[in-house]
Order: C-alpha cells, then structure tokens, then sequence
C-alpha cells in the first residue's frame, strides 16, 4: 500500500489528506507555527474530517494517521505530495531534504513555474535519485467549511497535465502509474514532455496578477461597500490584460522554439484555450474570453480578495494571488523572455504594478536583477543568468 506524505495544512493539504486517508497510509505535515496542532486537535474532535462532493450525495469521513511538523517522517514515504501554495515549497524541501530515500517522488500540485530549478538548488546530488512530478494545477477545487472538519470539494478536474523526472532507475510511465493509482480514475493524468512547458503553461501567473491588476489599477483608494466578483466580473479590458501576458507567454515560447525545434511546447495553452479545455462544461457562453470568464458557473461567487476598512472593503494585495503568482509565475516567465532576448510588454506593466503592492523589487531598470529576486522563481535566482546556462538546464541545443 502506498504511503503518502502530504505537505500543508490549507484547504487543499486537508481536502486531499481526508481523500486518500480512506484509501491509503497518510501522514500529513504542516511546518507552519502550531497548525499540525490545532489541526490533529480539531479533527479528532469531529472524528474525522467529512469532504463533501458538490452537487452529490458523495461524502467521505476520514482523518490521516499521523498529523505532524515533523520532517523525518518523509523516511517511510514514497510518494510526497505538496499542496502547501507555491511560496512555501522552498521550505518544505529544505525541510525534508535530510531525511528523504532515495526513489522517493515528489507530486507538486500545483507546482506554479521554475519548480525543477528549485528541486534542484535544494536537493542538489540526491535529485536524480528522487522523482519530480510538476502538476499544472490541483485536482480538486475545494474549500472549508468549518476548519480541520468539514470541507466541499466544489468539483474534481477531468484531466491534469503533469511533467515527470523520474528517479535514477524508474521511467515516467512508472511515475505515473503509481500517481494514477493514488488519484483514481479522475482525474486522468495527461503527461507533458517537460517542465518548461508547465512552468510557462502555469495559469495561475496569468489570471491571477492579470484580473487583480485589471481591476485596481485605477482605484481611487476609496473602501467599496461589498466585494466585487473576482471572475466574474472580469471585463474587457481585463480580459485584454490576460490575452496581453497570455501572447508575451506564446512570444516566449516561440523564443524557446528558435533555439530548438525540437523542444516540444505543444502542450503550453494560450489562456482562452486553457478555460475551454478546463471548463468547457461551466461555460454558458465561450465567444470570447471575458465571456467565458464571466459564465463560468464553476466560479459563481468567488470575490477578489478583500480586507475590511474604513467601514467598508479594501483589496488585500498580499493575498496569494499576487504573493504567489507573481514571485513563482510572471517572474519566472519574465526571466526567461529577458535570457531569450524576448519583450513582454504586459507582464513587464503588471509585473511592476503588482511588486509595488507588494513592496518589493524584482524588475529593475528593465532587467530581473532587483533586490528581492533572490525571493522568485526567475532562473536568475538560481544562478541563470545567460542564454548558454538556460540551454543547458534545459539540455536543449545552444546557439553555435
Ligand atoms: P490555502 O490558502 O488554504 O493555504 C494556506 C496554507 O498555507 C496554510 O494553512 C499553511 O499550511 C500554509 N501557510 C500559509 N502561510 C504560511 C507561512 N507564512 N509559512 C508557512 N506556511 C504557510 O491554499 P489552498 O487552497 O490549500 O491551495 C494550495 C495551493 O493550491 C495554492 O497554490 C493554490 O493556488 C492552489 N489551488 C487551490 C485550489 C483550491 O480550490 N483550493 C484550486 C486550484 C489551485
């Protein structure tokens, strides 16, 4: 039986804890203050936690084995899954990097971009001994209802993309037979033929920094008495916004393509064919993208981020949809366009809006080389600093 260790302990770390623990040997690890705590605690209180399925009968009662913060437990794990957002994987590497065997696979869901340039900074000589498995998003949407008891899942995906390195030994196949075997039927793991394309393919960097900017560029500061619709009420200049980083995405791929041919991005989606692929069942009306954004029935009621003020609302701009989607997406996407020599005119304008709100420097003078790079996933952060190291990370051909 697999054991499975999963790290985190948000809405998704607790939703997948509660499905596989009915099925599997799960430990389940939280390195953030006293959450493993107060989470242990709150679900044997409910004796176990209940995961609804949205729209069904379907429930599932279950809690892990153990509930920890600590790391060694990864010695009797063979599959690690992260479902701890993107800004925090750096610590849990490090964390379990000590104690983890050899052939180990790590599942990240999802793994935002540039993951295998940190699994590698981290692990250093024991990563080609452990396996990477770089999912393009989380399986399930889901969200609390009554923390480390009860949660919804709101809907389960049809299919995943997923890039895998195997272990030393093991091939991709086998990789993904054994995740496909902890997933269940759905949903079905597409294989993508590297991680560039789920780094550069990473919605999130898209939609997230794009709908946030698009809505408050503007703002006149000025607390709003409700909060307004996050994607729903996308509009179309929104909607421009995220077609703009979605071309500078497809500018960088074809930047990619001239260094190799071979170098297969097919599997990259523009962000309009990213919603039709994901979504095509919940969208009403899919003509354009502001449309199909605003139909989505998978979306109803989902707000922007917001923080009470002023006897109204205020964006929270260090929300994880800029906390994290920009340090481990547009910065990534951004760092490479400057190695390729290629432009990005809309994330380069949202890129600097959003680190302002952020209080941070990662584009300077027009170049990723601000103070706090250290802090993202661009391949600068990693000692990438010319188009020879990225060709060779990447093992593509360099230019003669
Ligand atoms: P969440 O916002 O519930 O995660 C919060 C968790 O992050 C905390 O419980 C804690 O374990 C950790 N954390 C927060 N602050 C920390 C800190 N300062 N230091 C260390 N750890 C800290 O996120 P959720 O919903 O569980 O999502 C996880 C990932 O999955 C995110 O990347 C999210 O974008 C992605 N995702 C989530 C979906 C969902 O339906 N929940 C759907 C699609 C993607």
């Amino acid at each position: 039986m697999a054991s499975v260790l999963v790290c985190g302990g948000g809405n998704a770390a607790q939703v997948v804890s509660c499905l596989f623990a009915s099925r599997y040997k799960v430990t389940s690890i939280s390195l953030y203050a006293d959450e493993a705590e107060r989470w242990d605690k709150a679900v044997k209180e409910a004796k176990g936690m209940t995961c609804n399925f949205q729209g069904t009968n379907k429930a599932v009662n279950s809690m892990p084995d153990l509930i920890t913060k600590d790391p060694s437990a990864v010695k009797n794990c063979d599959v690690v899954l992260f479902t701890v957002p993107s800004s925090f994987h750096e610590q849990y590497f490090r964390a379990l990097e000590p104690f983890v065997q050899k052939g180990t696979i790590f599942a990240v869901m999802p793994a935002r971009s540039g993951c295998d340039f940190l699994f590698k900074k981290v692990m250093g000589e024991k990563a080609d001994t452990l396996g990477l498995a770089a999912f393009e998003t989380l399986p399930w949407a889901c969200r609390f209802n009554d923390w480390g008891k009860t949660a919804t899942v709101l809907g389960t995906k049809e299919s995943i993309g997923a890039a895998v390195v195997p272990p030393v030994g093991k091939t991709k196949l086998d990789v993904i037979l054994k995740l496909q075997g902890l997933l269940g039927v759905e949903p079905k793991i597409i294989e993508c033929p590297n991680v560039m394309s789920i780094s550069l393919g990473n919605p999130g960097q898209v939609i997230h920094p794009g709908v946030t900017f698009g809505k408050w560029q503007n703002w006149d500061g000025k607390p709003l008495a409700q909060k307004p619709l996050f994607y729903h009420g996308v509009d179309t200049q929104t909607a421009d916004v995220l077609e703009g980083i979605s071309g500078d995405i497809t500018a960088i791929c074809k930047g990619l393509k001239g260094l190799d041919p071979n170098f297969d991005l097919s599997e990259v989606k523009t962000i309009m064919e990213w919603y039709m692929a994901s979504y095509s069942t919940s969208i009403a009306d899919g003509s354009t993208l502001q449309k199909a954004m605003s139909t989505n029935s998978a979306y109803e009621g989902l707000c922007h981020p917001m923080k009470e003020s002023g006897g109204g609302y205020v964006p929270d701009f260090h929300f994880r949809y800029l906390s994290e989607d920009v340090p481990t997406g547009l910065c990534f996407s951004r760092g490479v366009a400057e190695l390729l020599g290629v432009k990005t005119p809309t994330i380069d304008k949202v890129l600097l809006w959003a680190q302002e709100k952020l209080s941070k420097e990662f584009l300077k003078d027009g170049k990723m080389q601000g103070k706090d790079i250290k802090d993202t996933r661009a391949p600068q952060a990693f000692g990438v600093t010319n188009k020879k190291d990225l060709c060779s990370f990447l093992r593509i051909k360099s230019e003669p």
